[in-house]
């Protein structure tokens, strides 16, 4: 499944989040204005009204952690809508307008801690992007509701398999631009899913935890940029535990346990895996560079149960 949609469009939806980054950073002094800003503007239902129901878990403003609240689609279409069009885009065949509501405003209005939460989502198929709050503030991710203004029932199928909906949530940006401390091709994803489902708000350093860098070396470069290509990408599909995506159904230590055993085979594998294995389902990373990948090998090794800590 391809979930990167390359995108070009207006600059308003990035103006408009800049004001809301701005009145957020002035507010968070005052608790009065964050109360007023944080106030959500739609009910948080305890149950689904319909299958389109945007649901959200994690740790909610005003709830014990873990709570699930359903927001719908007429609610989120209430909030500022940011319109714009997509082009050169594997789902769709030509220029398309997408509009709906910035993630970042989610985050602050549901978020228990805005200041230092994140946005999961989460898909019908256990794929995870995550949204950190410097990856917000750059890349402002748009929440898609509506493609040329029609609702999810009437959106494409998605270009890969063509069976399977693109809603009923997409996530989309007006423009991806990798971040200043990308060094090179893949260590700066954009994060752009469809199917999804689910936003949960959650701590960043507590879904990180388990997979940050192991080992004597862990503070190296070698160790940081695997790790940062892990969290960006691998962390999508494979999961460390109750953190990431399953939809691989292959965790963390089966990695970084074939890392060890049949390191070169694990190259192979990430930089094409249908070269390894006719069937498989993982999208190949033709643009990491031999080193890359063995920085990204040695990285998963610190994490198998025989590496010397
Ligand atoms: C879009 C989802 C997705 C992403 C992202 C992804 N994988 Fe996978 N991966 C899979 C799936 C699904 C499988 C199961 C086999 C298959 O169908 O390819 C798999 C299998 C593998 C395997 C083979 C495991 C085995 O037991 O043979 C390796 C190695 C692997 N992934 C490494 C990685 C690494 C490293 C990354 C990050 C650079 C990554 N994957 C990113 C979906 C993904």
């Amino acid at each position: 499944m391809i979930h990167r949609l390359n995108v070009t469009g207006s600059v308003a939806a990035v103006v408009v989040a800049a004001a809301l980054t701005v009145s957020l950073g002035a507010a968070a002094g005052n608790s009065f204005l964050r109360a007023v800003i944080q106030t959500p503007a739609f009910a948080m239902h305890t149950a689904p009204q319909s299958a389109l129901d945007l649901e959200v878990g994690g740790d909610l403003i005003g709830l014990p952690a873990g709570s699930i609240r359903y927001i719908t689609r007429k609610e989120l279409l209430a909030l500022p809508q940011h319109g714009y069009t997509v082009s050169d885009d594997p789902s769709f065949t030509e220029p398309t307008k997408v509009s709906g509501v910035l993630l970042a405003e989610i985050v602050v209005r549901v978020a228990a801690h805005p200041d230092s939460d994140m946005a999961v989502a989460i898909c019908s198929d256990k794929y995870r992007a995550n949204y950190p709050r410097d990856y917000l503030a750059a890349q402002q991710p748009l929440l898609v509701l509506e493609i040329e203004g029609q609702p999810p029932a009437a959106w494409p199928k998605d270009a890969e398999t063509h069976t399977m909906g693109l809603g009923p949530y997409l996530i989309s940006h007006p423009k991806f631009s990798p971040g200043p401390g990308a060094a090179g091709a893949g260590e700066d994803e954009s994060q752009i899913p469809w199917g999804v489902v689910r936003i949960d708000l959650r701590d960043e350093r507590q879904v990180f935890a388990s997979i940050e860098p192991r080992g004597p070396r862990a503070g190296d470069a070698v160790a940081q940029t695997g790790y940062k290509i892990a969290r960006q990408n691998c962390f999508r599909c494979h999961n460390s535990g109750k953190e990431g995506g399953e939809k691989s159904g292959v965790g963390w230590m089966a990695l970084a346990t074939l890392a060890s055993a049949a390191p070169d085979h694990f190259a192979a594998y990430v930089r094409n895996p249908r070269a390894q294995d006719s069937q498989a389902q993982m999208p190949g990373n033709p643009g990491l560079g031999d080193e890359t990948l063995r920085d990204l090998t040695a990285y998963f090794q610190n994490f198998a149960p025989a590496a010397k800590p």
